[in-house]
């Protein structure tokens, strides 16, 4: 088996296998359009060809930014792609191209990659973990009202701030730049959220509302005219308002940008997709009840490459201690080390101190971005808590400054 990176002329060789390993043909548009690999790097993506020189497998990654805790942006290579042909499965190809792929990453001096499963029990087993949630919510429009509370002792003092600016309903045609513009602003401050590189937008790499699938786009903006939130969507036959996505680093800017939605005529229910399983809208209903939450699962998967130079580049938000031992079974690694905490800034060295807790690289991973707490991986038996205190103050030192959350597909 050889596995080696693609060249310019060999690019639709690999586009054929991945669609191959998929089922899919190479001009089978994804779901409203978009030609998702006309975005993929060259230099980035692998083939596996067997002895005879049959390509029989593939993976790439794309170079994306990932937002830590802390406002902090770092590159993240996205692993896509990941496909063998179904002749030539349960053979070890997969493994083999892991194993090539992690070591060119490494020596390209990342610390991290990131990606999307297909399905959840594949990765864990080469170092990832699930680090980002995601759900849908269902609203029906009939049971849609919003009800904010007030503070008490001030009644006609809304606890969430209202909304001063306006929305304007554009096609995605007319848009311009400003998703491009509002999203890079959002993703910049949102834990777990990637970039979106300007050639996904101007090659339309993606789906909606990247891809030129038709959507009408809720532009909000502040009372400078800026826009400052968008949400993409469509109604289809029955009714169903359906959100591609609500973008916002401001949750006036959701709220005021939900009650448009929930407010249109002529739709019975609206479909919220890509939230996080605990996003506060379903707390301004109403009806509590009215919000339905479907299709929680994991979303972005996060495996560490340099556990010190991981810890060390994301923001803190307690002071503290922690000694972790950190087994990494694929690469055939294991490491103690000793995680100081104080005023937002984290030393990470090897240490021989006695654990506080024993871990799989892949836990880790989860744990990273603060989205999954120690303290639930360790009463799931996946984390070793060395004594009573060890989760809960893996719990403290984790947090991250707000849930982190992403949507980007690739
Ligand atoms: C998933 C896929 C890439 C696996 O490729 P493969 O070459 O058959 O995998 P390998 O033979 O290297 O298997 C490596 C390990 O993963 C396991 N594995 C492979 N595919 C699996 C699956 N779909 N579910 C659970 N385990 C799987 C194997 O059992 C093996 O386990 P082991 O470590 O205990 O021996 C291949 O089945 C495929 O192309 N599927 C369709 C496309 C797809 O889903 N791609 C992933 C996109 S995120």
């Amino acid at each position: 088996m050889e596995i080696r990176p693609t060249t310019d002329e060999d690019l639709d060789v690999f586009v054929d296998t991945v669609h191959a390993a998929f089922g899919r043909f190479p001009e089978t548009p994804v779901e409203g359009g978009g030609l998702w690999w006309s975005a993929l790097e060259t230099d980035r993506c692998l083939l596996a060809l067997t002895a005879e020189g049959r390509p029989v497998g593939t993976a790439a990654t794309h170079s994306f930014e990932l937002t830590l805790p802390g406002e902090t942006l770092v590159p993240a290579p996205g692993v896509t792609a990941v496909g063998v042909l179904p002749s030539h499965r349960r053979r070890g190809v997969l493994r083999a191209m892991m194993r090539h792929q992690l070591t060119d990453l490494r020596g390209r001096g990342e610390f991290l990659s990131v990606l999307l499963a297909s399905q959840a029990t594949i990765y864990g087993r080469f170092g990832y973990g699930p680090a980002t949630y995601t759900a849908q919510l269902t609203v029906p429009r009939h049971r849609a009202d919003l009800a904010l509370p007030r503070s008490r002792g001030a009644a006609d003092t809304p606890v969430a701030r209202p909304d001063q600016g306006s929305v304007e309903v554009l096609r995605r045609a007319e848009c311009d730049t400003i998703l491009e513009d509002v999203y890079d602003r959002y993703r910049r401050a949102q834990p777990g959220a990637l970039s979106r590189p300007h050639r996904w937008w101007a090659l339309r790499a993606g789906r909606p509302p990247i891809s030129p699938a038709p959507r009408y786009v809720a532009v909000h903006r502040g009372t400078d005219g800026v826009p400052d939130g968008y949400a993409s969507y469509s109604i289809d036959d029955s009714g169903t308002l359906t959100v591609d996505e609500t973008i916002t680093g401001d949750d006036a800017v959701f709220t005021a940008l939900a009650r448009f939605v929930l407010g249109h005529d002529l739709v019975s229910q609206v479909v919220f997709k890509h939230v996080p399983p605990q996003h506060p809208l379903r707390w301004q209903l109403a009806d509590y009840r009215a919000g339905e939450v479907s299709g929680d699962m994991d979303w972005l998967w996060v495996r560490l490459l340099d556990v010190p130079r991981a810890l060390t580049a994301r923001g803190w938000f307690t002071d503290g201690e922690l000694v972790l031992d950190v087994e990494d079974p694929f690469l055939g690694e294991q490491a103690r080390y000793l995680l100081t905490v104080q005023d937002g800034k984290a030393d990470c060295v090897p240490t021989d101190r006695e654990p506080d807790l024993s871990l799989d690289v892949s836990d880790l991973g989860s744990v990273y971005l603060g989205g999954t707490a120690p303290s639930t991986l360790v009463r799931a038996g996946h984390i070793r808590a060395h004594h009573p205190d060890a989760a809960a103050l893996a719990d403290a030192l984790f947090r991250a400054d707000r849930p982190p959350h992403c949507l980007h597909w690739f």
